[in-house]
């Protein structure tokens, strides 16, 4: 099984435009779709931050205009796809996508995709403050970090961690290899930068532990948000793919299992 990991895309409004509409294709978009005809991969994940708010709906237009058809494309969304709108309006709009592409799977409406026997699961996933850099830090301030722009989040953060934590678990597949997809980080192993404020808004301590997986199985954990890179087994028992692409700057992975 090889999977070509993807992150953090942050494409703009008229760049994706023009890729649904097939009439053009950024030099960065013609250079994945490079990279997916040379790693030839299985299973593209790509770990959310990928378009804006209002684009969650063509989501599935977007990288089916992008990818070949016969790859099934794994997304989540992530923290810029919920800025400006409710949180459950985003969720509604990725369910309800405004083009059916089979091959185009979002995790955040849809909790878990078995192909060819391993069981793809996540979505965005957030932050619960497990990963202060000290006891007595806190979500705010903000610091210029942007994610105040999400409706409500100082008082729902904790619930949008544990909407996802809930639905993790209960996508879990216990007897076969899982691939945990989320944006935000499920371990902190997966956080290449050194503790500091920001740590806050990355992810989780350790989700990876009060999960079932099963270590009879090569089971993964692929993520994006820090567009810092890590690789490897730095979970251990797990392999880990951090990709680290940063704004206009492409990282990938192939992960081979
Ligand atoms: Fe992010």
């Amino acid at each position: 099984m090889k999977i070509l990991c993807l992150s953090d895309l942050h494409q703009q409004p008229d760049d994706i435009s023009d890729a649904i509409r097939q009439v053009r294709f950024t030099p960065f978009l013609q250079y994945i779709r490079y990279v997916v005809e040379d790693t030839a991969p299985d299973v593209i994940v790509v770990t959310g931050d990928n378009v804006p708010t209002p684009y969650v709906v063509s989501l599935k237009a977007f990288f089916g205009a992008l990818f070949p058809a016969d790859i099934p494309v794994i997304v989540t969304l992530g923290n810029h796809e919920f800025w400006e709108r409710p949180f459950e309006e985003t969720l509604e709009n990725a369910r309800n996508q405004d083009a059916d592409v089979p091959n185009v799977h979002i995790l955040d409406a849809e909790p878990s995709v078995v192909i060819d026997g391993y069981n793809f699961l996540g979505g965005a996933l957030f932050f619960d403050g497990s990963m202060r850099w000290r006891e007595n830090d806190d979500l705010l301030p903000w610091d210029g970090w942007q994610d105040w722009r999400i409706p409500d989040i100082e008082q729902r953060y904790k619930e949008f961690n544990a909407f996802y934590v809930k639905r993790i678990r209960q996508a879990m597949k216990p007897n076969m290899p899982n691939i945990l997809c989320t944006h935000h980080l499920p371990h902190i192993a997966l956080n290449g930068f050194e503790p500091s404020h920001y740590s806050f808004y990355s992810g989780m301590k350790d989700l990876v532990s009060q999960l079932p997986f099963n270590d009879a199985f090569p089971n993964a954990l692929i993520c994006g948000h820090t567009h810092k890179r890590v690789i490897g087994e730095v979970v251990p028992g797990f392999y880990c793919v951090n990709t680290g692409s940063d704004y206009g700057i492409l990282k990938y992975y192939l992960l081979e299992l």
